[in-house]
């Protein structure tokens, strides 16, 4: 019987023997590329296998900020999105709603930046990326008892959740206390007052029972964030091998913790195929071999984004994968992303 974290070293070889031949683009055209975008060819060579051309590896890294819709979510505890709307745009602001969600605004236009409207410290609103307030939606709260938010970090989908299921417990995990002290900082600001913040590895969830949904945004690379001057940084394989270590030993975790009927959603600010679907493939097969129960992808009920991969590096997955969501910001306008959605039955 093979541990998650043995399945997920094969695939990062396989992954690893595709970028050493630069997904099919030759070195001097990956150096190239690299150094216009400020990218390791490491990057350019996963993004020519993943999007399988260089047009495509191009597009992508060519993103800039300007080419990601600006949003913030309506804190909707206080106020709904029209009348926020109404206000911003009496202050001068163009706005318009993120259709994908119920309580997004696309920010066309602001004569100042959004943290200094007396409506965002008044926490009538979280500044939030489009992709960024996916993973809640996919997650669906409404109507659990136990929610868990395994690597909450500053809040920022903690305080979704609480949008969306005010009155259960929403327990926060993070390894920062720096990042808890904000989420509680955002917490008391947005009036999101059933999350419940605990310093804690989210490896050992398991001590604090059973949930009926848990999200793990899990900590990557962030590489989705490369349209941003904040995010545009070489990252070799190496980097992104780390991350998946991790990632693996976080899902495994997260997973066991569910009940019976239970739901995760694991989120990544990454498209690579090593941090989303390797990793999700990896703890999925460990798990059912070692009898820990049955997991399933299930539908993210997200009504845009492209499917989930299911071939790269040489490595085919089951079909299932398509149910994944993958974000891209040259095709939908968003950070890189990635959403999964597992039952646990
Ligand atoms: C992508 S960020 C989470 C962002 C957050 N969900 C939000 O929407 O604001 C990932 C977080 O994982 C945390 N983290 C890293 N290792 C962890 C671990 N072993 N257990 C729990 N949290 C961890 C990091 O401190 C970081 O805040």
């Amino acid at each position: 019987m093979r541990s998650a974290l043995e399945r997920l070293s094969e695939g990062l070889t396989l992954a690893r023997g595709a970028v050493e031949r630069g997904g099919g683009l030759a070195p001097r055209e990956l150096a190239a590329l690299a150094e216009r975008h400020g990218a390791h060819p490491d990057q350019v060579a996963r993004y020519a296998e993943l999007l399988g051309s260089r047009e495509e590896a191009e597009g992508m890294l060519g993103a800039r900020e300007g080419d990601v819709m600006r949003t913030l979510r309506a804190n909707t505890l206080r106020v709904d999105r029209d009348e926020l709307a109404s206000r911003l745009e009496a202050k001068g602001a163009s706005v318009r709603p993120y259709r994908h969600t119920p309580y997004g605004l696309v920010v066309e236009e602001s004569p100042i930046p959004l943290a200094a409207y007396h409506e965002h410290l008044l926490g009538l609103f979280y500044i939030q990326g489009p992709a960024s307030m996916l993973p809640v939606l996919a997650l669906s709260p409404e109507g659990a008892s136990r929610i868990a938010d395994a690597a909450a970090g500053v809040g920022g989908k903690a305080t979704q959740i609480s949008q969306h299921n005010p009155r259960s417990p929403v327990i926060a995990l993070d390894v920062s206390e720096r990042k808890l002290m904000a989420l509680k900082a955002n917490a008391s600001r947005l009036g999101a007052f059933n999350i419940v913040a605990y310093l804690m590895d989210a490896r050992g969830i398991g001590s604090l029972g059973e949930f009926d949904r848990v999200l793990l945004d899990a900590p990557c690379t962030g590489e989705g964030l490369m349209p941003f001057a904040r995010g545009r940084r070489p990252r070799p394989q190496g980097e992104v091998e780390s991350a998946a270590r991790v990632q693996v030993e976080l899902l495994e975790s997260a997973l066991r913790s569910l009940g019976p009927g239970g739901e995760l959603v694991y989120s990544t600010c990454s498209t690579n195929f090593e941090e989303n679907e390797l990793v999700v493939h990896s703890v999925l097969e460990a798990l059912e071999d070692s009898g820990a129960g049955h997991f399933s992808l299930v539908d993210t009920g997200l009504d845009f984004g492209d499917a989930g991969a299911v071939e790269y590096a040489g490595i085919s997955l089951p079909s299932q994968f398509r149910l994944c969501r993958r974000f891209y910001p040259h095709r939908h306008a968003t950070e890189g992303f990635t959403i999964c959605r597992i039952r646990r039955s």
